[in-house]
This record gives structure tokens, sequence and C-alpha cells, in this order.
């Protein structure tokens, strides 16, 4: 199985901490953002990672992370994102490096407290389809929401002005090799972007989306609020089981 970190865009809710630094370089408490995604992969014992960066500055991701030394890994892979195309767009970028695989794929602006080694372990158990994490938040309505019938998922709405629950979809998404042949198909939504949302709802159409609850706290840090709850919440009880 192989990681992926999407880690491009301009972080425009974070400006102007964002004018010049990419949103994934800075500092969640004692480390910059980018450590605790990929922290999160190699825990679950994924080590062949690709960083989709672009954007502000996205040549300092080579130079903070280099081949990977802090995290033992041997080394990192590295493509550029053009552009605001979205996520899925991002994502359709990694391609030649899934090379068939399956792909867990992670937001480098989501940090968790604990790590998704059994979500990594059912998906593979799974054997092809589709999984994603999701997590009880008090304000569904800033997220991906998943509505639930008996247990399954039939769809994801993607920001709700009236969430029909209160599970969001986290960052963290694991896909068999298809899903580059369902973003071939995505048209760009209203705010001109290719959503991961739609990638997940063909999947639900198809039948073989499954979902695993996420342990500990989560959080993403793309705006002003979130970016200084996620640097408390490490302080307090450290991120990624560490
Ligand atoms: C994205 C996804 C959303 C998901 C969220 C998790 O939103 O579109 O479905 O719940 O990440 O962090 P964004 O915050 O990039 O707009």
């Amino acid at each position: 199985m192989k990681g992926i970190i999407l880690a491009g865009g301009l972080g425009s809710r974070l400006n102007p901490l964002t004018k010049i630094t990419n949103k994934h370089l800075l500092p969640v408490f004692d480390k910059p953002m980018i450590y605790y995604p990929i922290r999160c992969l190699v825990n679950a014992g994924i080590t062949d990672i690709m960083i989709v960066t672009g954007g502000n500055s996205a040549g300092d991701f080579l130079r903070l992370l280099e081949n990977g030394r802090d995290f033992d890994l041997k080394d990192l892979n590295y493509t550029y994102q053009k552009g605001e195309g979205g996520i899925a767009e991002a994502l359709d970028l990694t391609e030649h490096f899934a090379d068939d695989e399956p792909i867990c794929v992670i937001l480098g602006d989501n940090i968790i407290e604990k790590n998704i080694n059994q979500a990594v372990e059912d998906f593979k158990a799974q054997g092809g389809g589709a999984k994603i994490l999701l997590k009880q938040v008090e304000d569904p309505e800033r997220f991906g929401v998943a509505n639930l019938v008996d247990g399954k998922i039939t769809s994801i709405e993607e920001k709700p002005k009236n969430p029909k629950s209160d599970l969001a979809v986290t960052g963290i998404y694991m896909y068999d090799n298809t899903v580059f042949d369902i973003i071939k198909t995505l048209k760009p939504s209203e705010r001109g972007e290719l959503e991961i949302t739609d990638v997940n709802n063909a999947y639900i159409e198809r039948g073989t989306m499954t979902w695993n609850k996420l342990d500990g706290w989560w959080t993403d840090a793309g705006t002003f609020e979130s970016l200084m709850h996620a640097g408390n919440l490490v302080a307090k009880t450290g991120a990624n089981n560490i």
C-alpha cells in the first residue's frame, strides 16, 4: 500500500501566514504541520510516500524533509500541483506513483491523536473498494458529512448548511486503483475544484465504500481557530500516539 500526502493549495484562509509560506510548513506546536501526516502513515507501516505540493515555497519541502530521515525513511517522493484544482485533481497527479497498488491518502493539514493502523488492516482485508474514517464533531457543517442508514453510508454531503448527522469525513481516505478512473469522470464543483467528496460518492454508488470510526481526537488546521486548536491539542497530549 502506498501513501499520499496532499500538501498543495494557497491556504488562503490563513492569509497573511500563507502569503510566503506553504500552509503545511507552518508550526503546529513544536513541529511543522507536514510532520504529523507523515508520522501517521509511517506509524501504520506505510513507508512508500509521495507528497503533492504546490503554491508558495514548494521547494522548501525538500529542504525541510530531505529524504525523510527524521522518519527513518529511505526516501520521499514529491510532485507539484499547478493552480487550485482541488483535492481530487491533486490526487490524480499520483497515478504513476500508485502504479496499480491501493493507496492511503491523507490531507496535509489533518492531525490525529492516535493511529489508523486498524483501519489500514481492515482495508487490506476488504480487497478493493474504498474506506473513509469518520469522526463525531460539534461543527459538521465545516466538513464533508456522512449520512448513514443501518450503519451503511448512503451519501456524503460537502459542507451542508443543515447536516443530517454529526459524523465528519476526516481527510484520511483509502482507495483501490480504480480511484483514478473515477477522478477522470469528475466535473468541477461550484468552487471550480474536483471534489474528493464526489470520488467518495462514486464508491458509495458502487456499494464498495466502508468506514471506520477514528479513535482519539482529530482536527484540521486550515483556519486560524483550527490551527491554534491543533497546536493546543498537540501540546496537551502529543499526536500520532508519540
Ligand atoms: C476537505 C474535504 C472535506 C473534509 C475535510 C477534512 O475540506 O473537502 O470533505 O471533511 O477536508 O479536513 P477542506 O477543508 O479542504 O475544504
